[in-house]
C-alpha cells in the first residue's frame, strides 16, 4: 500500500481513541482478558509490541475480540512486519524508518506507523508520503515543546507521540495541532497485568478514553 493511504488508515485508527496503550505482554492467557478490559474501557487501537516470545500469539488472540483494532509495535525489519501480518496485526507501528521497512510497507497489506523525531527525519517520511509518524522517544526528544515547534514548519505532518507519556503529560500533548493521539504503557501497569486486575485496567483505561483532544 502506498505510504499516503497507510497514513490515512491510521490516521482513521487514530481517530477512535486519544490514547493507544503500548503493551508488553508476556503470557498469552492474558490477552483476552486484558483486551477486552481496554475496549470496554474506550480504547479499542492496541499496540502490542513485538518485545516479547509472546507476542505474535497474543496479536492472533487480541485480533478475535470484538471492537479490538489491533496493531504490532517495535516493528523494526521486514520480517517483523512480515510476521505481524501474518499473526493478524491490523497494522504496525516502528520506533523509527529504515528504506528496507518502508519498501517492505509498500508491499504489505497492513499500514505503517514509522517513527520519526528529527525535521530532517519527518521530511524524508513525508517524502515518501507518509502524514502521520510516531514522535519517539516523546519525553526525551524534547516533549510537547519539540511538537509544538515542528508544527510551524511541517504543518502537514501529524504525529503519535508515545515514550514517557502519562496521565498528567498526555494532556499538553493532545492539546497540539499536530496530535492525533498519544501512545503510552501507562494505561497497563505491570502489577496490574501480573495480578489480573482487569477492573483496574478498565478505569485507567476509561480516564485515557475521555481526555480530551485539542
Ligand atoms: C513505545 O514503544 O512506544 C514506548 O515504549 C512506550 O513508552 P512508555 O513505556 O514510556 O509509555
Amino acid at each position: 500500500m502506498n505510504p499516503k493511504l497507510q497514513s490515512d488508515q491510521i490516521l482513521k485508527l487514530a481517530g477512535l481513541a486519544p490514547v493507544i496503550p503500548v503493551l508488553v505482554v508476556h503470557d498469552p492467557e492474558t490477552a483476552e482478558p486484558l483486551a477486552r478490559a481496554l475496549v470496554d474501557g474506550g480504547l479499542p487501537v492496541l499496540e502490542v509490541t513485538l518485545r516479547t516470545p509472546a507476542a505474535l500469539d497474543v496479536i492472533s488472540r487480541m485480533a478475535r475480540i470484538p471492537g479490538a483494532h489491533v496493531g504490532a509495535g517495535t516493528v523494526l525489519t521486514p520480517d517483523d512486519l512480515h510476521r505481524a501480518q501474518d499473526a493478524g496485526a491490523g497494522f504496525a507501528v516502528s520506533p523509527g524508518a529504515t528504506d528496507r521497512l518502508i519498501r517492505a510497507a509498500e508491499d504489505a497489506a497492513l499500514p505503517l506507523l514509522p517513527g520519526a523525531v528529527t525535521a530532517s527525519e519527518i521530511m524524508r517520511a513525508a517524502d515518501h508520503g507518509y502524514r502521520m509518524l510516531k514522535f519517539f522517544p516523546a519525553e526525551a526528544a524534547g516533549g510537547a515543546r519539540a511538537l509544538k515547534s515542528l508544527a510551524s514548519p511541517l504543518p502537514h505532518v501529524s504525529f503519535c507521540p508515545t515514550g514517557g507519556i502519562g496521565a498528567a503529560n498526555a494532556p499538553d500533548y493532545l492539546a497540539l495541532p499536530n496530535v492525533r493521539c498519544v501512545g503510552g504503557s501507562w494505561i497497563v501497569p505491570d502489577r496490574d497485568l501480573a495480578q489480573g486486575n482487569w477492573d483496574g485496567i478498565r478505569a485507567l483505561a476509561q480516564a485515557a478514553a475521555g481526555l480530551a483532544r485539542g
